[in-house]
């Protein structure tokens, strides 16, 4: 008996079927959305073959090198969601001041169009990463505020991770049929998990009690009484998709050097926080959900830890 799947298409119009005052604009953003990650799938799988590695020559605005794949990624997501009409503002990692679409938008989108671009060249897993809010509230709203937030992890196989506060659901991308089908239905964080994930090349700037903290990892168990992995893959949404699915602990904490982290708040640490909260696991930035920030900019960076809830209320307990 063939059991029909249900397409990530099917499963926001059943969810917009919630919102009485719905008119359709946001299920036609979302699947535009996606359809707009097939196109930067289709070329990453085949990078070696088509131009779109290496460095641009170019530099964003945190001076780091552009990847020809991030101007890529960026103007397929421009082009397309421009032309939903649904857009009022465009905010992303490689457009220094966001672009105004359309007045009567409704929405604000927030985008690191390839996150973990320089693995590109390596085969390893990168992805698309994206937050939305309602336009009338202005650019520098709380994460708190975000209406939808996902990401599309361009990997062993391609998946399509989003909430609008309902919980969590992933669908994977059928290549035979172009479609991201439902495969993973109310994703939850497990409890606990074993491994732990950070850049420790930084470890000799870190605070001592971070230093203290991941050292007393490599020596004790979670709280499972299993001893910890070190897992570090260098792109965010490959770092914590494997923390959302099998528990864990992910961090990229300030250092001497970078007193705010690395990672940016509106498009990277909001967006994968309100995933992870709906999953039942927690995040902190300076103490807190980064979920409660106002932010000053939007390319402010911020620290940020988050996952399994009993290994964040262990880094709580030891780090100060
Ligand atoms: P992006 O490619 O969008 O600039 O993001 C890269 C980020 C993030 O994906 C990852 O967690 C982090 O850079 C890795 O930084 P380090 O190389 O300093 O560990
Ligand atoms: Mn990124
Ligand atoms: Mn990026």
């Amino acid at each position: 008996m063939y059991t029909k799947p249900t397409s990530l298409t099917e499963f926001i119009l059943e969810e917009e079927r919630q919102f009485t005052d719905a008119t359709g604009g946001f299920t036609l953003l979302l699947t535009q959305l996606a359809y707009a990650t097939k196109i930067i799938s289709s070329h990453i799988s085949k990078a070696g073959l088509v131009d779109i590695l290496g460095s641009s020559g170019t530099k964003n605005v945190f001076s780091d090198d552009v990847q020809k794949i991030d101007i890529f990624s960026n103007s397929v997501l421009v082009d397309i969601l421009s032309a939903t009409d649904q857009v009022a503002t465009i905010a992303s990692e490689e457009l220094e001041e966001p672009i105004q679409v359309n007045d009567n938008g409704k929405y604000i989108v927030y985008m690191d169009p390839l996150d973990g671009s320089s693995n590109t060249a390596v085969n390893v897993s990168v992805g698309t990463i994206f937050s939305i809010y309602r336009a009338e509230k202005g650019l520098l709203q709380k994460g708190g505020q975000q209406i939808a937030a996902g990401y599309v992890i361009y990997g062993s196989s391609d998946m399509f991770v989003y909430t609008c506060g309902q919980g969590v659901n992933g669908f994977t991308l059928d290549p035979s049929i172009g479609s991201f089908l439902l495969s993973h239905p109310h994703i939850t964080i497990p409890e606990a998990g074993a491994t732990y994930s950070v850049n420790e090349a930084y470890s000799p700037l870190w605070d001592v009690s971070l230093q203290n903290y991941i050292a007393s990892l490599k020596t004790t168990q979670n709280a499972l009484g299993k001893a910890y992995k070190a897992r570090y893959v260098g792109s965010m949404v490959s770092d914590i998709h494997r923390t959302l699915l099998t528990g864990g602990i992910f961090l990229y904490p300030k250092d001497q050097n970078n007193i705010d982290g690395k990672l940016r708040l509106l498009y990277e640490v909001n967006p994968m926080s309100f995933i992870i909260e709906q999953a039942g696991g927690r995040t902190l930035s300076n103490g807190k959900s980064p979920l409660t920030i106002t932010p000053s900019s939007i390319h402010q960076k911020v620290p940020i830890v988050l996952g399994s809830p009993a290994c964040v209320a262990e880094y709580e307990e030891k780090v100060r």
